[in-house]
């Protein structure tokens, strides 16, 4: 055993990447070509929600003609994090090693997958970060740019998380903390499973890193974000961020009452 393997890191293994898609007909083929192109061995897995423009029907397809290409069918719109919650479960029943998220509309570009692995050969979720010096974004209007530079800047304050970028969705995972949070109590349903999933594997004590990327508003179709999304975003870690103080503020006067109870 070398050095590297004794510290767990080993090379990585087998590679999955879950797209969630609904309503994405135009932007799959292309993405998925791009994939393969950046990354030829690694499986694509697309977790459609029974869209009514027919992307499921195009996924089959796909995987019909490429070994490397899955497919999850859900039956109703249930949001991102549910979506990537079923296609983690679909991962970690077979043997792959690195698990991806990245989106259809091609905000992600595939062509960074190679920087955001390499980072994972030191770290167990590597981020995509629009914000940090390198990273950027382009063609968002600016109320969703000052929404999501505002979101994390929120997150880190509530949180105390040393992330810029804890609410993007283009990372890249290695099983172990997908197999160690407890993937069914995650109850976050939009974006903000981002926050939730880095926040979770921070706190189990593994490494996350970010590295830039530049992230491009979509051409074709629509964006999912809707005000339900932040609003449940905003709560959740207004929650998480006072259950944290809490806990500081009793992990601190927990010594000081021990001696007085001996005493
Ligand atoms: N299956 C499924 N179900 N897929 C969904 C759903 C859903 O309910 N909602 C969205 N998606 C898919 C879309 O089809 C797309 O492939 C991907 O998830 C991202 O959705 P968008 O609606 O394009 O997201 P966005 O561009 O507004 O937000 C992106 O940036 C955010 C951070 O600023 C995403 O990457 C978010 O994850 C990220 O938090
Ligand atoms: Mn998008």
């Amino acid at each position: 055993m070398t050095d590297q393997q004794a510290q767990g890191r080993h090379e990585l293994g087998p590679v999955l990447v879950v797209i969630p898609t609904y309503n994405e007909r135009e932007n799959l083929g292309p993405i998925v070509a791009r994939l393969h192109a950046a990354l030829p061995q690694a499986h694509a897995l697309v977790v459609d929600d029974g869209s009514p423009d027919g992307t499921g029907a195009l996924a089959d397809e796909m995987a019909e003609a490429d070994e490397r290409v899955h497919v999850l069918h859900r039956t109703e719109k249930a949001g991102l994090g549910a979506a990537y919650i079923a296609g983690f479960h679909w991962a970690l029943a077979r043997d792959y090693d690195v698990v991806v998220e990245m989106d259809a509309d091609g905000s992600h570009a595939p062509e960074d997958l190679p920087r955001l692995l390499a980072a994972l050969r030191e770290a167990d979720l590597v981020l995509g970060s629009r914000y940090v010096p390198g990273g950027k974004v382009v063609n968002w209007p600016k109320h969703r740019e000052w929404l999501s530079r505002g979101g994390n800047i929120y997150s880190k304050i509530a949180l105390g998380a040393k992330l810029n970028d804890i609410t993007g969705g283009f990372r890249a995972y290695r099983r172990e903390p997908l197999e160690r949070i407890k993937l069914d109590s995650v109850a976050s349903q939009g974006y903000c499973f981002q926050i939730d999933l880095a926040w979770r594997t921070i706190e189990a004590g593994f490494r996350v890193t970010e590295v830039p990327i530049t992230f491009t508003e979509r051409v074709i179709g629509e964006s999912k974000m809707s005000g339900n999304i932040v609003r449940e975003a905003l709560l959740r870690v207004t929650k998480w961020g006072l259950r944290r103080r809490r806990d500081q503020l009793l992990a601190l006067l927990a010594p000081r009452r021990e001696p007085a109870n001996r005493a």
